[in-house]
């Protein structure tokens, strides 16, 4: 059986991290709300737990609470921040406001020795992120590490495996972070590990085989990674009982609708139908500028296409999406902030008539690039960058209008090439255009112009929770902006967008 832990999640917007930690450590990690029943945890049998930090004090009234059970239960536990303090509050200890601690913070070992530090250096380099401290500890609890802020970074209790840092090891700011989860991991909790993605390809053929029975089912390919992998991994369990179908929405980049139909027929010999639907999005998307309202709009009319075709092709019970954890996590109903509507996850009507197979659901991109990879996807499609399921149509800022789309479609297509030929696409996350519907002056020859600006966007990051732009060479960017106005005509100024996430998102709507 997969060993699994499960990080109970009091709210923060780490958690995702803290479980593709554990993953990268080799065993597979799920975030469970942590007011979740007692019994639906345990159903989970967790061969660890790990509480989340998260935004309360254990002394407001209304404070998230784990049920008592979960303490005595026997299984090994970590607690990260808010995780920390909820542990030492309940298990008698005493939790203060202290002086709040934001940032780097440096930690230093006790001369208590434990399985949990075994191997770290005297001092460490650490990232806090905290309001209360814990004051005194719990009984049974020893002091490993401490700091100037928080006398008590991090303690423990050997004989009932409980452990708890102030700080986040989760983060890459600090140091020795990983070696502290693993410790926790495979020294405390006695884990075995080997998790990778050829046993989650063991373990989620038969899942799938199980949910759909003899049904049969439809995938939404969007012409992304996601949904390519989600088609493969949906393949390998059904076999010809999927059909996958592309809907051109025609907010597509240039040359995609033909390389995915390319890479579908001759790589996964899929049934393949395409769709061109490009004119009833335009139309559904007439007028409207907010943008929340496009991506709902064309989520809804993303269902309703696939409805129709599969009208067409008889009984369908199953639709599959390229669902990763990331979307279904920024869109609720966990307990992290309700960020956007992913299309393929908020936007979905109620009178949805399929039942939802969402096989990558759990999966972080860098987890589905090697599944893809796995399952013998082209290379090109695999390590193809993000893209967002509604397309351009969120890459423009007012309402999509074709010869819109067409000028965007362009110059994207020179932002790729240019970065592309750079030699620098392998370090980024994203790179793309942008139109953000600003008109400027400008001077071409001996004209005057008055055309569009276009923004260049393109970022580092591992995952999209968090990102940061790409800090170009100026002949790089230079490059980008002199292709982009002497190719793309009603172009006349490029600007590159230098916001990182947060307080930004990579897309503009
Ligand atoms: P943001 O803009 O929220 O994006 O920083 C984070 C990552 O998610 C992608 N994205 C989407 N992917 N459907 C998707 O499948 C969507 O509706 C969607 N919106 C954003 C975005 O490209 C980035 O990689």
């Amino acid at each position: 059986m997969t060993e699994r832990v499960l990080v109970l999640d009091f709210g923060a917007q780490y958690a995702q991290l803290i479980a593709r930690r554990v993953r990268e450590l080799g065993v597979y990690a799920e975030i469970v709300p942590a007011t979740a029943r007692f019994e639906d945890i345990m159903a989970k049998q967790p061969a660890a737990i790990i509480l989340s930090g998260g935004p309360d004090s254990v002394y407001r009234p209304g404070a998230p609470k784990l049920d008592d059970r979960l303490l005595a239960s026997g299984v090994p536990q970590l607690g990260i921040c808010y995780g920390m303090q909820y542990l030492a509050h309940a298990l008698g200890g005493r939790v203060d406001p202290g002086t709040p601690e934001y940032g780097p913070a440096e930690v230093r070992r006790t001369d208590v020795e434990d399985p949990l530090i075994s191997g770290l250096p005297e001092h460490m380099r650490v990232w806090m992120s905290h309001g209360d401290r814990v004051e005194s500890l719990p009984s049974g609890f020893s002091l490993l590490l401490a700091s100037d802020g928080a006398p008590c970074a991090a303690m423990g209790d050997p004989e009932r495996r409980i452990y708890a840092v102030q700080f986040h090891p989760e983060v890459v700011h600090t140091e020795h972070g990983m070696d502290i989860l693993r410790n926790f991991l495979y020294s405390v909790a006695g884990l075995k590990g080997g998790w990778d993605m050829g046993s989650f390809v063991e373990r989620e053929v038969p899942r799938i085989q199980a949910e759909v029975g003899d049904g049969s089912a439809l995938v939404a390919l969007s012409g992304g990674v996601d949904s390519a992998v989600a088609a493969a991994i949906v393949h390998r369990a059904l076999g010809d009982r999927l059909t996958a179908v592309f809907v051109d929405h025609g907010f597509l980049r240039a040359g995609e609708a033909e390389e995915v139909e390319r890479a579908f027929t001759e790589r996964v010999p899929l049934r393949f139908v395409h769709v061109r639907a490009q004119e009833r999005f335009i139309k559904a998307l007439e007028g409207v500028v907010d943008p929340e309202e496009k991506r709902k709009r064309i989520g809804n009319l993303f269902i309703r296409v696939f409805e129709e075709e599969a009208q067409k092709l008889g009984p369908i019970d199953f639709l599959v999406q390229g669902t990763l954890y990331p979307d279904v996590i920024e869109s609720g109903p966990g307990q992290a902030a309700v960020i956007k509507s992913h299309h393929n996850v908020g936007g979905l009507p109620e009178d949805l008539k399929f039942k939802l197979l969402e096989p990558l659901r759990e999966l972080f991109k860098d987890e589905v690039r090697q599944l893809g990879r796995e399952l013998g996807l082209p290379r090109s499609l695999v390590e193809r960058q993000p893209f967002p399921g509604p397309g351009l149509a969120i890459r423009m800022v007012g309402e999509v209008q074709r010869d819109r789309l067409d000028l965007l479609r362009r110059a994207d297509l020179v932002v790729r090439r240019e970065v592309e030929a750079a030699g620098v696409a392998k370090d980024l996350w994203q790179w793309f255009a942008v139109l953000p519907g600003v008109r400027t002056v400008g001077v071409m020859g001996d004209h005057r112009t008055y055309g569009e600006a276009v923004v260049v966007r393109a970022v580092t990051s591992d995952d999209g929770m968090t990102a940061d732009w790409a800090k170009f060479e100026p002949q790089i960017l230079q490059r980008i902006a002199s292709a982009i106005v002497s190719e793309v005509d009603g172009v006349n100024r490029v600007l590159y967008d230098i916001t990182s996430k947060p307080p930004g998102t990579i897309e503009w709507e």
